[in-house]
């Protein structure tokens, strides 16, 4: 059986909820999630862009779209909206979301810097409603495989997670609007950065190296492109958290765009994203690799890997049915908090050149 659920109520049809969709360039993949999905149906999409949203309706066959959020925001049958527009906006277009009642899904990086964050969770609460950070790595196959064995305890102590998001992303750096001002720290490693704060649980100290490669340069970039850092959770365990963006990858079968290991006194495992891809160690089992490959076309439906509408369509649904049972759905607004501390400690530790505290980047912004 598939799981789909990371640690969810199980799957129980509730109401049909409404859903806004707010950025249509990766929105896309939401825009198919909730259209294959029991728990949900598209109440409206919307971007700045009018040939975009005509693109989409188009695509998706749907009845209208509108230019103007407020739209969104004012239509009380919308229950939830999806944020998908650029980095910057999403404090803004999350406290507007709250304002006007609705549940938010907001992409990754949840946030690129954390001057809003506090008001952002003011609105939260004020709203009384729940934030899922759309932290897509951790809803693929073999992810959510591996937290399944997690949760049972086959690892026994995990003491160590290794966590990477490699890619050459020049096709990326090529489109984006305002490449001089993109971090490849926020907007890449926020995928394993997510993954090991996941296991390890809060973070108390992480230091790490940058560089800026000769062809992120040449691509317009001008903060690193390739990172690595080591981390120490509050309970002493260990993690490390890689990214390299602007150069070629070596083939996949070798080494995964997306990777997750956890090391545990009972056995290891490794999940590759991408690959759909899960290895084990485990006391009693010896050594297993197991291929999903009959999954593929639920996660890659517009063909190629460059979308993430399965593992959108997993989360979406695992929202519904946490939203359905009254149960904190996670990653949360304070996770995602977390997460983007994290990521702000790492770019302090590269231009410091010393281990940085995580409390001392919380507790500057008053958490
Ligand atoms: N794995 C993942 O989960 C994943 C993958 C890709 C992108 N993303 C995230 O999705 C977000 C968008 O990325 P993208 O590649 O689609 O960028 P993009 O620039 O292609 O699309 C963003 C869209 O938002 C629209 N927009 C901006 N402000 C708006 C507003 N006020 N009202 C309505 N529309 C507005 C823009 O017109 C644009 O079409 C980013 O935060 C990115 O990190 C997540």
């Amino acid at each position: 059986m598939t799981p789909t659920s990371v640690s969810a109520p199980a799957s129980s049809i509730g109401n049909v909820r409404t859903l806004g969709v707010l950025g249509l360039g990766e929105g896309r993949s939401i825009i198919s999630a909730a259209l294959s999905s029991e728990h949900w149906r598209i109440g409206a999409i919307c971007d700045l862009s009018e040939d975009l949203c005509r693109a989409r309706q188009q695509e998706f066959n749907l009845p209208g779209f509108t230019t103007v959020y407020r739209d969104m925001l004012d239509d009380p049958q919308i229950d939830t909206i999806a944020i998908y527009t650029p980095d910057q906006f999403h404090a803004r277009h999350c406290i507007e979301a709250f304002q006007a009642g609705k549940h938010v899904i907001c992409t990754k990086p949840l946030f690129d810097t954390l001057a809003d964050a506090k008001a952002v969770k003011a609105a939260a609460q004020a709203a009384n409603r729940q934030l899922l950070v759309g932290q897509s790595s951790r809803f693929f196959e073999s992810m959510l495989r591996q937290r399944a064995d997690f949760e049972a305890g086959k690892h026994g102590e995990v003491f160590s997670v290794e966590a990477h998001y490699h890619a050459d992303h020049n096709w990326y750096f090529g489109k984006h609007r305002a490449i001089d001002r993109y971090k490849p720290l926020y907007g890449g490693i926020s995928h394993p950065a997510d993954l090991v704060r996941w296991y390890l649980g809060p973070i108390e100290e992480v230091f790490g190296y940058g560089v800026l490669t000769p062809r992120g340069r040449a691509a317009g970039l001008t903060h690193p492109d390739s990172l690595h850092f080591v981390l120490r959770s509050l309970d002493g365990k260990i993690g490390r958290v890689s990214g390299c963006y602007s150069t070629p990858t070596p083939p996949s079968d070798r080494d995964s765009h997306v990777t997750c290991i956890l090391r545990g006194t009972e056995g290891a495992s490794q999940a590759d994203a991408y690959e759909l891809r899960y290895a084990t160690t485990f006391a009693g089992e010896g050594e297993r690799i197991a291929h999903y490959n009959d999954r593929a076309a639920y996660y890659f439906r517009f063909g190629g890997t460059m979308h993430h509408a399965g593992e959108f369509q997993n989360y979406l649904d695992y929202f519904a049915r946490c939203l359905d049972a009254g149960v904190r759905a996670e990653p949360d607004l304070d996770e995602g908090i977390e997460t983007v501390a994290l990521m702000h400690a790492m770019e302090l530790s590269l231009q410091r050149g010393t281990p940085v505290r995580v409390s001392e980047v919380l507790s500057l912004h008053g958490f």
